[in-house]
């Protein structure tokens, strides 16, 4: 199985970016981490960020498609995009996981940080744990497709 590790806007600037809120490690440390966790698991993982909110419409679409499960961190997408709920609803409705994971905890932080309008179509939510939030999707991806 290959899962979906997509990253929404700002992502690539991991490192340089708040690194009091996101850490200091960089997107390539990120992707790193994630396959490695992957191999662990049995998972082939695909890391992907864009700036681009039609782009990761489409990458919903390719993998409700491709039966892809995903992990989502949808950045700032999380707070505004019906779009990009409505291509995850996608997924879940291919009968998909789609975990969401934040790096920080939105909920502590600015007021339009405190709605996620991707947490109603996600199968479950992980946030605050630094990129070991990633860790914990893909461990939770593995046992949802076991299942
Ligand atoms: C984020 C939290 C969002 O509020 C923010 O817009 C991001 C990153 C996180 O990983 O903590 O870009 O999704």
């Amino acid at each position: 199985t290959t899962v979906l590790v997509v990253n929404g806007p700002n992502l690539g600037r991991l490192g340089v970016r708040q690194p009091d809120v996101y850490g200091k490690q960089d997107l390539a440390e990120l992707t790193r981490l994630c396959t490695q966790w992957g191999q662990d698991l049995g998972l082939t993982v695909e890391v992907r960020q864009t700036d681009d909110e039609a782009e990761m419409i489409g990458w919903m679409h390719e993998a409700a498609d491709n039966g892809n499960p995903v992990v989502m961190n949808p950045a700032a997408f999380t707070h505004y995009s019906y779009g990009l709920a409505d291509a995850a609803h996608m997924v879940g409705d291919a009968g998909l996981p789609l975990m969401e994971v934040h790096i920080s905890n939105p909920s502590a932080r600015d007021e339009f940080r405190k709605r996620s309008v991707i947490s109603a179509v996600a199968t479950g939510t992980i946030t605050g744990l630094g990129f070991y939030g990633y860790r914990l999707a893909l461990e939770a991806v593995a046992e949802l497709i076991r299942q």
